[in-house]
C-alpha cells in the first residue's frame, strides 16, 4: 500500500515537473511547455484563448565530427530530456535608448527557465582486447530552455552551460518548431542564404511551394535559396480570423541567421538538396534523421558556412531569441519593442558621439547609370599596387570628384542635412562586382580627382560632415586586414560614419551572407567601429536583430530591397507597407528615400521609375523609421520642388513617442512621432496602389496647445504612375482634439508638420 502511494506521488511529481503554464503580465498571452512522451521539449501558444503556435517540439541535430568534444559519438540534443528545475519571474524595467522611436522603452515579461537533463546509454566496444562483449556507457548533459512572455509575443532560447558532456559542439540544424493554426495569409521573402533584395510576396502558407521559383530574385548579386518552402524571417502573418502573428530572432550573435521551413502537404523531408545561384559549392545538407513535423509546420533552418555546416559552438553559450509576436491589432505588430527588449542593455560606456544623421549622398546619380563609381575605362581589369593614378585616362563619368562633392556639401549646409555621402571616392571600382577578387580594395587610397582633405575641410567650415563608403565585395578577409588603417584615416579626416556594402558572393569562398562566421564579421566591425567612435550602416549584411540596442553605432542596415531598386525596374507600390511589418522589426532600414523625380527617363537614359507619389516620399521619413534619413534625390531633382523639401528640412529622425494610428499590412501605414526634446509632432502617412483615405485624430497633441499646422498631401488627381507630383501644401493652426482627414493617391502619401506655438 505505502510503495503503492509512493509511486502515486512520484507519478504526479514527474507529471508536475513536466509541464509549465506561463501566462504575460495582462493574461493576454499563454505559452505552455512539457516534455513528453519520448523526452521532447515541447511548447504552445495561445492568445486571448486562440491558439497561435500548436505544439512545436524544440532541440538541435548535432554533427557527428572530429571537430566536436564527442566526436563520432555526438549525441543530438532533441529527446531523453527530462526536466529538472523550473524557476518562474517577473521582470520590469524601463529603460532609455540612445536613440529611437520612443524616449523610453518598457521590458516587461514573465520568464520562465527550465532546466533540462538529457540522458542516454550508449554500447561501446571496450578497448581493452581481453574484455569481450559490449559495454554500456550513461550520458548526462544539461541543457536550459529560457522563455519570456511579454503582453505582444514571446520569445524563447537554448542555453548551453559548460559541462565535459557538452563542450564543442557543431550544428548541423536547429530543430525549433512553429506549428501554425492554420492555412494563415503570409508576407514573405523566398529564404536565401545570401539576399533579402527581393520582392515580398503574398500567399497563403499551403501557396508557397507553388510561388517559389517566381519569386526568387535569380538576377541578384548572391542569391542562394533552400528549399521550396523556404522562407526568411521576420515573418508576417494573418490568420482567417484577424490574428496578426509574426515570427522573427532577437539576439542573433555567434551564430547563423534563421530561416523557417514550410512543412506541407508535399514535404517529404526538409531541405535534402541545394539548387541554384551561389549554392554552387555548399554541401548539400543531410537529411534529417528525425520525423517530420505535421503540415503548417515552420522548422527553423539555419545558414550554413562554407562546409554545409551551421553553427561551431563552444560552451558556455546561447543561442539568439526565437521570438512570436501576436495581437489581434495590426498596430501593435508596429508598435512592439520585443525583438529589442530581448537584447542585451548598450555596451559602450560612452555614447555621446552617436547622433540621428540625416545625409545626401553622391550615389543615387551612379545607381541610376548617369555617371560611375569608376574613374577610368583603360583596363579590362585592375591590381591595385600595379597602377600609377596619376598617370591613366580618366573616363569623364566619374561623379566623386572635387568640383561634385562640393555642390552636394553646399546643398547639404544650405539644407541643414548633416552629412554627405561620396561613393566611388576610393580606388578600385573599375572591376569591384562579382570576380570573387580578394584585393579589389584597400579604403585608403582616393582617385586623383577627390582632395580627401580638402573636401573634409570644406564640408567641416560649412558645419557638414563627409559620410565614408566602404564597399569590401564582400571580400570580407581583406576588409579585416585593412579595417584598422582606414577607421584611422576616417578619424584622421573627421568621418563619424561608415556605409559598408557587401555586394557578390562572400570570400571566403562558399561561405553565405548569414552565417554564423559572417554574422560574427559584421559584428566585429561594428565594434571596431564603436573603439574609434564611428557609426556603422551596413548594406547586403544580414537582416538585423535588434542587436542596435547593444551597440547603437549601428546606426542603420539595408537587408532589403531598397529604393536602389527603383532604378533596377521598380518595386510595388505597397512594398513600403509591408517592410515596416518585416524587415523593420529588427532595426532600422537606410531605405535612402526621397526620391521626387520618380520617373528616371526625364534626367537620365533609364527606364525605370519609382512607383510613389512625391508625397508618399515624404510620408516614408515617419513610416519607415531609422535614425539615418537620406534624402536620396538630386539636389536639382530637390530644388525644382523645394516648397516640399521643406518637410524633409524640418522632420526630425530622433523620437521622443510615436503613436501607430492605422495599419495594414500591404495596405497601409499611419503615425505620428514626437520629435526629441521638443514639443513638435510629426504625422506620416503611406499607402498600396488602391488609395487609401487616413483619418488623423489629433488626441496626442498637447491639450489646450495651439500647433501650426503644414500638411504636404496627394492632390486631387496625384497616382504614382500617371501624375506622381502632384501635391499640395496646406497650412492652417490646429489643436487637440480635431480631426484630420487626408486622401492618399494611389501609391501615396502624406507628411504633416506640427510644430507648437
Ligand atoms: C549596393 C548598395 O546597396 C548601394 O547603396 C551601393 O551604392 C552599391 N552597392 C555600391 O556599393
Ligand atoms: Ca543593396
Amino acid at each position: 500500500m505505502k510503495r503503492k502511494l509512493l509511486m502515486a506521488l512520484s507519478l504526479v511529481a514527474t507529471q508536475l515537473a513536466s509541464a509549465a503554464t506561463i501566462q504575460s503580465p495582462n493574461g493576454n498571452i499563454e505559452v505552455k511547455f512539457s516534455v513528453d512522451d519520448k523526452g521532447r521539449p515541447t511548447y504552445e501558444m495561445a492568445y486571448k484563448g486562440r491558439p497561435v503556435v500548436l505544439p512545436s517540439h524544440l532541440g538541435l541535430e548535432l554533427a557527428r565530427d572530429k571537430h566536436a568534444s564527442m566526436g563520432y559519438n555526438e549525441h543530438d540534443l532533441i529527446d531523453g530530456f527530462r526536466i529538472v528545475d523550473e524557476k518562474t519571474s517577473t521582470f520590469d524595467e524601463t529603460w532609455k535608448p540612445v536613440w529611437g522611436e520612443s524616449a523610453t522603452i518598457r521590458n516587461h515579461y514573465v520568464e520562465y527557465v527550465a532546466t533540462l537533463s538529457q540522458h542516454w546509454e550508449e554500447k561501446i566496444k571496450p578497448s581493452r582486447p581481453d574484455v569481450e562483449g559490449m559495454k554500456t556507457v550513461a550520458h548526462e548533459r544539461t541543457v536550459l530552455l529560457r522563455f519570456r512572455v511579454y503582453d505582444d509575443g514571446m520569445g524563447f532560447r537554448y542555453e548551453f552551460p559548460q559541462q565535459r558532456e557538452l563542450n564543442y559542439f557543431l550544428i548541423s540544424d536547429e530543430r525549433s518548431e512553429f506549428r501554425m493554426a492554420g492555412d494563415h495569409t503570409a508576407w514573405w521573402l523566398p529564404g536565401d542564404y545570401d539576399t533579402q533584395e527581393q520582392v515580398t510576396q503574398q500567399t497563403r502558407l499551403s501557396e508557397i511551394r507553388g510561388r517559389m521559383r517566381d519569386a526568387v530574385n535569380w538576377g541578384n548579386s548572391s542569391v542562394a535559396p533552400f528549399s521550396p518552402t523556404g522562407v526568411q524571417t521576420s515573418l508576417q502573418m494573418k490568420s482567417q480570423d484577424g490574428l496578426y502573428i509574426n515570427i522573427h530572432e532577437a539576439a542573433c550573435a555567434d551564430y547563423a541567421t534563421m530561416h523557417l521551413e514550410l512543412v506541407d502537404e508535399q514535404t517529404k523531408a526538409l531541405t535534402t538538396k541545394l539548387e541554384g545561384g551561389s549554392n554552387d559549392y555548399t554541401p548539400n545538407p543531410k537529411p534529417s534523421r528525425w520525423p517530420l513535423p505535421q503540415p503548417f509546420t515552420f522548422v527553423s533552418h539555419l545558414t550554413p558556412d562554407a562546409t554545409g555546416l551551421k553553427g561551431a559552438m563552444q560552451t558556455p553559450c546561447q543561442t539568439p531569441w526565437r521570438t512570436v509576436m501576436v495581437s489581434d491589432d495590426a498596430r501593435d505588430m508596429l508598435a512592439s519593442d520585443l525583438i529589442l527588449n530581448l537584447n542585451e542593455p548598450c555596451a559602450l560606456d560612452d555614447t555621446s558621439w552617436i547622433h540621428p544623421t540625416k545625409y545626401c549622398g553622391v550615389w543615387w546619380e551612379m545607381i541610376v547609370g548617369k555617371s560611375s563609381w569608376s574613374y577610368t575605362d583603360e583596363f579590362p581589369s585592375i591590381k591595385l599596387d600595379q597602377i600609377d593614378w596619376t598617370k591613366v585616362k580618366p573616363n569623364g563619368r566619374h561623379a566623386a570628384n572635387n568640383e561634385k562633392v562640393k555642390r552636394y556639401i553646399d546643398f547639404a549646409a544650405k539644407n541643414g542635412l548633416d552629412e554627405v555621402l561620396v561613393e566611388g571616392w576610393n580606388v578600385g571600382w573599375e572591376d569591384w562586382a562579382n570576380m570573387w577578387k580578394r584585393d579589389v580594395f584597400d579604403f585608403v587610397t582616393p582617385y586623383p580627382d577627390f582632395d580627401i582633405k580638402m573636401l573634409n575641410d570644406y564640408a567641416h567650415s560649412k558645419g557638414v560632415k563627409l559620410l565614408m563608403h566602404h564597399e569590401t565585395s564582400s571580400s570580407t578577409q581583406n576588409y579585416e586586414r585593412h579595417l584598422e588603417e582606414a577607421f584611422q584615416l576616417m578619424n584622421k579626416y573627421g568621418y563619424d560614419a561608415v556605409k559598408t556594402g557587401y555586394v557578390g558572393d562572400i570570400i571566403p569562398r562558399g561561405d553565405h551572407h548569414y552565417s554564423q562566421s559572417m554574422n560574427n564579421h559584421y559584428l566585429h566591425v561594428v565594434k571596431e567601429a564603436a573603439k574609434h567612435h564611428i557609426m556603422v550602416n551596413a548594406h547586403e549584411a544580414t537582416r538585423p536583430t535588434g542587436l542596435c540596442r547593444t551597440y547603437p553605432n549601428m546606426v542603420g542596415n539595408e537587408s532589403a530591397r531598397g529604393t536602389e531598386y527603383e532604378a533596377f525596374g521598380g518595386s510595388r507600390p505597397d512594398h513600403t507597407c509591408i517592410l515596416p511589418f518585416t524587415r523593420l522589426q529588427g532595426g532600422p532600414m537606410d531605405y535612402t528615400p526621397g526620391i521626387f523625380v520618380t520617373k528616371l527617363k526625364e534626367w537620365s537614359d533609364n527606364p525605370s521609375w519609382a512607383r510613389i507619389t512625391l508625397a508618399g516620399s515624404l510620408a516614408l521619413y515617419l513610416t519607415m523609421y531609422s535614425p539615418l534619413q537620406m534624402a536620396a534625390d538630386l539636389p536639382e531633382n530637390y530644388e525644382k520642388y523645394d516648397d516640399a523639401f521643406q518637410f524633409i528640412r524640418d522632420v526630425a529622425c530622433d523620437w521622443d513617442k510615436s503613436v501607430y494610428l492605422e495599419a495594414e499590412p500591404a495596405d497601409y501605414i499611419t503615425v505620428a512621432r514626437k520629435a526629441k526634446g521638443t514639443d513638435n509632432w510629426f504625422v506620416g502617412g503611406k499607402c498600396d496602389e488602391n488609395g487609401h483615405e487616413a483619418i488623423v485624430k489629433l488626441d496626442f497633441l498637447d491639450k489646450g496647445r495651439k500647433y501650426d499646422c503644414t500638411i504636404y498631401a496627394d492632390a486631387k488627381d496625384a497616382h504614382y504612375d500617371t501624375n506622381p507630383q502632384a501635391y499640395t501644401i496646406t497650412r492652417k493652426v490646429v489643436k487637440a482634439g480635431q480631426t484630420l482627414k487626408l486622401k492618399e493617391a494611389p501609391g501615396g502619401g502624406f507628411a504633416i508638420s506640427l510644430m507648437a506655438q
